[in-house]
């Protein structure tokens, strides 16, 4: 089965071509062709949505097309097209479902509609073309078995969810407030260091342990040990920006760009924020997922969404393979951020579980730009 994918939910227009061989194989990428709109965004320290939702209409068509290259197929060799249906910003998502409502009922193909977030889960179950050598791989120690745990982090979401095996997706818990990505995002902004802020921090981060520098910042690590499975980052987002406060470099009352303002950060300081900041998310993210993979009595954990591209939480993970014996899967850098390919794999699945009439009646789909699981 040959599934078309498409995700349009923020700010990356991705098309891919996922190849579902045979029961019990993992699913083979054929294309996942991605179009970040970040620079667009930057100059705004966040997502404009009108300016999205623009962008991806110029952009989708000739995405789709050279997925469909890229994989060395037509339309006509589809079997299935799997949409972005929410959660996410309204007018991007509508561009992204139009266009695969208008795919699945030119060529008479079923459509499936995808939670944004499941995609992420899903991401963990996707074999690249250069693991096409089945012969010569244990494909089962590649990818996690059930059940386990999920961690989602990305710039919408903080969110601990239980997997199992049938399909079934458990929210155990999630942020209060911020999603960490969000958090990443802000300080980086307010530091005038750029947007999206997580790449740019973990290489601050990277830098300061390369010149072996040291920090006297100690930021809070907010547990929450009475709301358990929950997270919560807003307090360590307003300890970042009191300490920039204090050293005169930000204003809570009238919140002065960064280019605006008179004295400059200087490289030895932003490291130092950087870097205290960042061990003191990812001691949270690791702590947390620790007490919950205990509580829930699970040894597998998969770490997803953009911010498990992190260099220093990718590390602290797996370092609990040694320390606890636990399991630990990350997607590829590729595959943390929003691409098609998850949303491919995730509507696959949900296709071969559930009835195909279902996914008949798709001028009824809509989008859904607060769909939770
Ligand atoms: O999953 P994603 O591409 O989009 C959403 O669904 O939100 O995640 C984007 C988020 C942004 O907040 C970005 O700053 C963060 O992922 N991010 C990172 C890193 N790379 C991207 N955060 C921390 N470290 C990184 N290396
Ligand atoms: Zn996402």
């Amino acid at each position: 089965m040959l599934v078309l994918g498409i995700e349009t939910s923020c700010d990356e227009t991705s098309s891919s071509v996922v190849h579902f061989k045979e029961e019990g194989s993992f699913p083979i990428i054929l294309s996942n062709i991605i179009n970040s709109q970040s620079k667009l965004h930057s100059r705004y320290g966040g997502v404009v949505p009108d300016l999205a939702s623009r962008a991806h209409v110029e952009v989708i068509q000739p995405v789709i097309l050279e997925s469909l290259d890229e994989a060395k197929i037509s339309l006509d060799d589809i079997d299935l097209v799997a949409v972005t249906r929410g959660p996410g910003l309204a007018v991007s998502l509508l561009v992204g479902i139009s266009i695969a409502k208008a795919i699945a009922w030119s060529k008479g193909l079923p459509l499936i509609g995808v939670n944004h977030l499941e995609g992420h889960i899903y991401s963990l179950f996707l074999n690249t073309k250069s693991d096409m050598d089945e012969s010569l791989i244990d494909q089962k120690a590649l990818f996690p078995s059930f059940p386990h745990l999920s961690l989602i982090v990305s710039g919408g979401h903080s969110d601990f969810y239980r997997v199992e095996e049938d399909g079934k997706i458990l929210h155990l818990g999630g942020t209060l407030d911020d999603s960490i990505g969000e958090v990443f995002d802000k300080i980086s902004v307010a530091m005038g260091i750029g947007y999206p802020g997580g790449p740019v921090i973990d290489m601050l981060y990277r830098e300061f342990i390369r010149n072996n520098e040291n920090s006297s910042i100690v930021f809070p690590r907010p547990y929450l040990k009475d709301k358990f499975y929950d997270l919560s980052f807003s307090g360590l987002k307003t300890a970042v920006l009191s300490h920039l406060q204090a050293l005169g470099l930000y204003d809570f009352a009238s919140r002065i760009p960064p280019w605006e303002r008179k004295v400059e950060i200087s490289g030895q300081t932003s490291r130092e924020i950087a870097a205290s900041f960042q061990e003191a998310a990812v001691d949270v993210l690791v702590t947390k997922s620790k007490m919950i993979l205990e509580r829930e009595n699970l040894n597998s954990i998969t770490v997803c969404g953009g911010v498990a591209a992190n260099s220093l939480l990718r590390e602290k993970f797996h370092n609990m393979e040694s320390e606890l014996g636990t399991s630990v899967f990350f997607p590829t850098l590729q595959l943390c951020m929003d691409n098609a390919a998850m949303i491919a794999c995730a509507g696959g699945y949900k296709f071969m579980r559930e009835k195909q009439e279902n996914f008949m009646e798709f001028s009824n789909m809509d989008v859904d730009p607060r769909w939770q699981i």
